[in-house]
């Protein structure tokens, strides 16, 4: 494995069609207009002296050391900032040039503390390196004058230090602040000599607006912005491309090593989902991989509540093999069932359904997204016939009007949430449907042209109300609908959404956003140009989740918004694979490629390959694996990488069906929540111990390599392809791109994918085929999968889970940028510095009626249960609204949350809840029992260590 170089040209590419000629020392080239003449020279391998300019921002033009001649033209500008122009004869390198770059080197240099043999950058500085390339070779002004502003070291992020006394105030960690990341927390404060970096008011970085996306220290050409663990470890010396495990969007990365040590997380430049660019997570948090908490040896036990036993690989692996064979003896077939990782591979998920459906010989495997976007599988694939988002992310900047509904990016999707802020920095429209005051409603520079605040689980009547003024207002794109779509469907459509009950000013009375508001919306988003919808589980976890999806899918339709560039419909996915386990077949009732296990030819096509009869009926969903469990008929179950107590509703029911199975089987990192009702614990592996391929919110499909040795021995598809074998069915593969390859053969919308294909393009987006030899970007472009696009009627249903007396607040629920999911993983890394306990957002109104302050214990109680955590007021949530995160275990916010579930897919209805709120002294006695238990888990866990 080598170094992987990025070059940087110094400014950004420009996209214009238009080529200009012009000679650069003596050799003629052709760029796009509005190329600077420094990329100009560097796309032909002349490297011009920078020290301010990066490719990652526009040119700033403040060093001085890009300096170049022009023919015709007086003086030296700067290459960075001259555009080039036709017939223009550049000269980068001439005496007059040498002497000017030495000049300004020699300043910088004076001033710059001269501790490069120990200084933690030493071989990665741009300052050293330009001090070679210009040839320096001695300081007129000696090296001991006067130093900038020195406030000293501020170690306060966990991650980075910021270092004064080595800044030469390039600004390059402003901009990348400002224009990469979109948060402005950086100024040069000061002025002349006295120039100083400053977050936010001169405070420390950890005080400051900073997020800690890391864009600064990857900008920063010195050590003034370094990371801790370099600063610790040293350079990396090889690196490997590989993609980030958090979230939906899927940063590629490069994993810069020494030896087997991951030193540090650089984002990838030519990753096509970030551009560059990356969050805190994704950078910095990946210390769990090593953490201590790691079960690294299988065990077992009889009882769950007996100890557990460490044993061998061959012992876990027989005697689950023996129970699920005994199980299914004693209790049928169908007794035993698996759960898919949307965390695991596309090859670890499609062998997990494959062992199920032909080992098992039974449909029962679904996956977490159960709980989050199964309403988007089935919304998207009724009206446009595919189960994915419609755009790549690069569409949004093509976008004029960007409608988000129940999403919060700049918190779950921050990467994708950045690139959003910079086209809505550049002018496009913003709509935002949400109970609350997402960061987006208004943050620097950005300000949402509408807020709908509609009441949490009103999401049908008001997007329907939207389709109510584009159809009585004459905003339809009839042209689109009738080439399009079905005409009939369409006009029934219309005719229902034209109904009075339909208009703003009824929709106002049921979901309290004003009327004015829902037709100034509709308007922008018809009139607007491209409309682009983006959407999250604030759409999906409802008892309408899929009409709500539906509901969104004809309103683009309606209004022509799909098919094109800055359009479309897009569900921001959250883990980093559910795309991609969703693909893989995960759910009871598809194989891979969304196809019913009830048609002949597909099953056949998979019967022929894999040897075994396939069952034609839907198996069971989680929801019915857990009931089922209780009705004494389920026994046996096989989670890889998935914590359904902890991310599953109605926590005392789920933990009631493990409780009444006779064999729970969890692969995962740590004891997650689920392992205290397991009887088989098989340890499981990062994607930094692995080969693979995840697919990201935009069908975009991305290898994951393997950069050091599994700790426990094994990646997670050589264990389910050891407890297949050992359950009597074969799977003998040596590589997961033998898994691909396989995939590839039996689902059409994959059948040009390979692992060369991934090594040759970086990445793919599916449909990827024949007819796609190098994947779908955009989809529905001439037409919709389906054929035509089907309207399909959307009638809201009010939730039955209301409000009363007894419970009169709604909680609805979401995530934080520095913590993920469960927080399994983010709770075991420095995040744990902005997030060390969930707490429950209540309007000052509310609180005060309760006598509730800021940062009281208080109990939310639902007809489901009850749990305690502390208040924080706040105006971000409406009146009558209360809003809470679910990363940390001790506060369980699902024990409250309902049975509830959506219509079509029984996607949970985490979004609503009715709820009541009240001053309390501390934690419930089951939390603290739990705690208990955590401390019992953490005790086994360190024993295990010790014991090695
Ligand atoms: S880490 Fe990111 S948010 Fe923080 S100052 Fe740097 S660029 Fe800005
Ligand atoms: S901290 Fe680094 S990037 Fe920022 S101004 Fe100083 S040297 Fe430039
Ligand atoms: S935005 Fe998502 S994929 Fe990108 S670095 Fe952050 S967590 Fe990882
Ligand atoms: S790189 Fe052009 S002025 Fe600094």
């Amino acid at each position: 494995m080598a170094t992987i170089q990025q070059i940087d040209y110094g400014t950004p590419k420009s996209t214009s069609e238009k080529m200009v000629n012009l000679t650069i020392d003596g050799v003629k080239v052709a760029v796009p207009e509005g190329t600077s003449i420094m990329r100009a020279a560097m796309e032909m391998g002349t490297q011009i002296p920078k020290l301010c300019a990066s490719d990652m921002m526009e040119a700033f033009g403040s060093c001085r050391l890009c300096l170049v001649e022009i023919q015709g033209r007086n003086g030296t500008p700067a290459s960075c900032t001259t555009p080039v122009a036709e017939g223009m004869v550049v000269h980068t390198q001439t005496d007059r040039l040498k002497r000017l770059r030495k000049g300004v080197m020699e300043l910088y240099i004076s001033e710059h503390p001269l501790d490069c043999l120990t200084c933690s950058a030493n071989g990665d500085c741009e300052l050293q390196d330009m001090a070679g390339a210009v040839g320096l070779r001695e300081v007129r002004y000696g090296y001991d004058g006067q130093r900038h502003p020195n406030p000293g070291i501020d170690a306060s992020n966990p991650y980075f230090t910021y270092e004064p006394s080595k800044c030469i105030v390039c600004s390059r960690c402003v901009r990348a602040c400002e224009e990469v990341q979109g948060t402005f927390a950086l100024t040069i404060a000061g002025r002349g000599f006295d120039s100083v970096v400053s977050p936010s008011q001169q405070q420390p970085f950890i005080d400051s607006e900073c997020v800690s996306c890391g864009a600064c220290v990857q900008a920063c050409p010195t050590a003034t912005l370094n990371e801790k663990r370099t600063i610790e470890i040293g350079t990396p010396e090889h690196e490997r491309i590989t993609t980030c495990a958090y979230c939906g969007v899927g940063c590629a990365f490069k994993a810069e090593m020494r030896g087997e040590e991951l030193v540090r997380m650089v984002p990838w430049k030519d990753g096509k989902a970030n551009r560059g660019h990356s969050c805190v997570k994704g950078r910095f948090a990946f210390g769990y991989a090593t953490h201590r908490d790691r079960i690294l040896k299988p065990m077992i036990r009889a009882k769950i509540t007996d100890p557990w036993r460490e044993v061998s690989w061959d012992e876990a692996i027989n005697y689950t093999a023996s129970e699920f064979k005994r199980i299914q003896a004693k209790y049928g077939r169908a007794s035993v069932g698996g759960i898919t990782s949307s965390r695991c591979t596309n090859e670890e998920t499609f062998l997990v359904q494959k062992l199920v459906r032909a080992g098992f010989g039974n449909n029962n495997v679904d996956t977490c997204a159960r709980v989050c976007h199964s309403p988007t599988g089935y919304g998207l694939k009724t009206t446009y016939g595919t189960s994915a988002g419609t755009q790549d992310f690069d569409s949004v900047e093509h976008s004029d009007v960007i409608m988000i509904i129940g999403a919060n990016p700049t918190d779950g999707h921050p990467v994708f949430a950045s690139r959003m802020k910079r086209r809505l920095r550049q002018g496009a429209k913003l709509i935002i449907l949400d109970p609350r005051r997402i960061d987006l409603v208004r943050t620097p520079h950005i300000e949402a042209d509408y807020h709908l605040p509609l009441k949490p689980g009103t999401n049908v009547a008001v997007v329907t109300s939207l389709a109510h003024v584009v159809v009585t207002e004459g905003l339809v794109n009839e042209a689109f609908v009738r080439e399009r779509c079905d005409w009939d469907e369409f006009q029934d459509w219309a005719a229902f959404v034209s109904l009075p009950r339909h208009s703003p000013e009824e929709v106002e009375k049921v979901s309290g956003v004003p009327a004015e508001a829902i037709r100034g919306a509709a308007r922008l988003y018809a009139k607007g140009g491209n409309g682009a919808i983006y959407y999250g589980l604030g759409v999906t976890e409802h008892s309408q989740g899929s009409t709500t999806v539906m509901a969104i899918a004809n309103l683009a339709m309606a209004t022509g918004n799909i098919g094109r560039q800055g359009v479309g419909v897009n569900p921001l996915r959250g883990q980093n694979n559910v795309q991609g386990s969703c693909d893989m077949g995960s759910f009871p009732h598809e194989v891979s490629g969304y196809r019913h296990v009830s048609e002949d030819a597909t099953r056949a096509m998979f019967e022929s390959l894999w040897g075994r009869p396939l069952d034609s009926e839907p198996g069971l969903r989680i929801p019915n694996m857990i009931d089922a469990a209780l009705d004494g008929s389920f026994k046996g179950i096989y989670i890889q990488g998935e914590d359904i107590l902890q991310s599953d509703p109605n926590t005392q029911h789920m933990a009631a069906g493990l409780a009444a199975m006779e064999c729970v089987v969890v692969q995962d990192l740590f004891l997650i929540e689920t392992a205290n009702y397991a009887h088989v614990f098989l340890p499981g592996s990062t994607f930094l111990e692995k080969d693979g391929t995840f697919t990201n919110a935009e069908r975009r499909i991305q290898p994951v390599r393997r950069v050091m040795s599994p700790l426990n021995g094994f990646e997670d598809w050589q264990i389910t392809q050891m407890l297949s074998n050992a359950l009597g069915f074969p799977m003998n593969y040596t590589h997961p791109s033998e898994i691909m390859d396989e995939i590839a053969r039996l689902t059409p919308t994959f059948a040009g994918v390979s692992y060369k294909k991934l090594d040759e393009l970086g990445s793919v987006q599916w449909p990827c085929n024949e007819a796609a030899p190098e994947g779908t970007p955009i989809m529905h472009i001439n037409g919709f999968v389906r054929g035509k696009g089907k309207f399909v009627i959307t009638e809201y249903v009010a939730t039955d889970e209301k409000t009363g007396p007894r419970y009169p607040l709604l909680l609805t629920t979401g995530r934080i940028l520095s913590q993920y999911n469960v927080g399994a993983q983010t709770r075991r890394t420095d995040n744990v510095i902005w997030h060390e306990e969930d707490v429950l957002e209540i309007h000052p109104h509310d609180a005060e009626q309760r006598g509730i302050r800021d940062g009281d214990w208080i109990k939310v109680a639902s007809r489901a249960g009850e749990t305690t955590l502390r208040a924080q007021i706040t105006e971000r949530v409406a009146p009558g609204v209360v809003y809470t995160t679910f990363h940390h275990p001790t506060t369980q916010v699902n024990v409250v949350t309902t049975e509830f579930s959506d219509w079509a897919t029984n996607c949970p209805e985490y979004k609503v809840t009715a709820v009541q709120v009240s001053p309390s002294n501390g934690p419930s006695e089951w939390q603290e029992e739990y705690e208990e238990l955590t401390r019992q888990s953490r005790r086994i866990a360190e024993r295990l260590v010790a014991a090695e």
